[in-house]
């Protein structure tokens, strides 16, 4: 049967090009933390391996954060940013349901006119992004595409909240996804599960907060319990689906680049796949925090440029969070 609608195929393969991080100059140590929850250095580092974090300034936007770690990767990229057609930016912490941040970034990094659109899936949203972009490539939606992880979690913290206050923390990192002969990003293992939606939320919404604003404004809240066993439980799953979806076995991996959530469940999710002792792995949590979206990407700019991963290197991502949602994809280090 004939269609009167013609279509159009992209590059046989996508891959990433470049990556670059944006990590804000306010460094936020333990003790700082502890000023305002009933905590101590050592619980904190013993139960999550956070030793510090950073905080962006208070004049310091999601929208900033975003266009220096963009502007970055272009340009490591070697493409000019006018060649950019489309941006997506993985973010919960953009302060506007509207306009999107990734319409200001576009502006902002020179890619005049491109299509661009917020990703809202918490911690999986840089490998949701990676999934989007990579098929836009395939399909010929466009040729090259930014994708950027970035939050500002510290506005949406309870600071006095102890099961909150010490995890989250703020950043940025970019990639840029372009053309490629070979195959360099693997099919991508995703979904969600909804039921389990109160487990990371907010404390109210927006609307009901205008309603009737109580004492505090809307912030974070996390069953940390809960989303720890599901994590440490169904994340390495998903982990091997990936692998096995890419037809590579963990041996085979120059690198283990999780979601940065606590490094008790990467140490889970290590034994679970049974990884290698020769395999390296992103444990750029100590001096991070959890930064949500941005934890893949910063963790991965920090093993290329320590010298822990090569570039080249082939390396298994996996992001998780609220939702719940989930994804995770082999890849070729740009
Ligand atoms: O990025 C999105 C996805 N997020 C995650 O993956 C985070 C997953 N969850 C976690 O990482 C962990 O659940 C936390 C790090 C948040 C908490 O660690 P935990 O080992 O699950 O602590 P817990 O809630 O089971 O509490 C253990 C004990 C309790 O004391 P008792 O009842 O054993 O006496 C708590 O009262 O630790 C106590 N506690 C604390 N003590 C000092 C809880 N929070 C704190 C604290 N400081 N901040």
């Amino acid at each position: 049967m004939s269609s009167p609608i013609s279509s159009v195929t992209g590059a046989p393969f996508a891959r990433i090009m470049s990556v670059a991080g944006y990590r804000p100059s306010r460094v936020v140590t333990n003790e700082e933390v502890c000023e305002r929850i009933d905590s101590s250095d050592e619980w904190i580092r013993e139960r999550s391996g956070i030793i510090e974090r950073r905080y962006a300034a208070a004049d310091e936007s999601v929208s900033d954060m975003a266009t220096i770690a963009a502007t970055n990767a272009i340009r490591k990229a070697g493409i000019d940013p006018a060649q950019v057609g489309l941006v997506l930016v993985a973010s919960v912490t953009h302060p506007y349901p509207t306009p999107s941040a990734a319409a200001e970034v576009a502006f902002r990094i020179g890619a005049i006119g491109a299509a661009a659109t917020d990703i809202s899936s918490a911690c999986a949203g840089f490998c949701y992004g990676i999934a989007i972009a990579d098929a836009l490539v395939r399909s010929g939606g466009t040729t090259y595409a930014v994708v950027i992880g970035v939050e500002k979690l510290s506005d949406w913290t309870d600071h006095t909240d102890r099961g909150t206050a010490f995890i989250f923390a703020d950043g940025a990192g970019a990639v840029v996804i372009g053309p490629s002969e070979i195959s360099a990003i693997g099919p991508v293992v995703w979904g969600s599960d909804g039921e389990q939606r109160e487990a990371i939320n907010m404390t109210q919404s927006l609307v009901e907060y205008r309603q009737d604003p109580g004492p505090h404004f809307p912030t974070l809240t996390m069953q940390g319990q809960q989303v720890f066993r599901w994590a440490v439980g169904d994340m390495a799953k998903t982990a091997q689906a990936a692998l096995d979806a890419a037809h590579v076995a963990a041996e085979d991996l120059d690198a283990f680049i999780p979601h940065q959530a606590n490094m008790r469940i990467t140490d889970a999710m290590i034994r679970a796949l049974k990884l290698p002792a020769h395999v390296p792995v992103a444990r750029d949590i100590a001096y991070t925090g959890n930064t949500s979206a941005a934890s893949i990407p910063l963790a991965m700019e920090r093993m290329l440029d320590d010298g822990q991963a090569p570039h080249g290197g082939t390396a298994l991502l996996i992001g998780f969070g609220a939702g719940l949602v989930f994804a995770s994809q082999v890849v070729t280090l740009p």
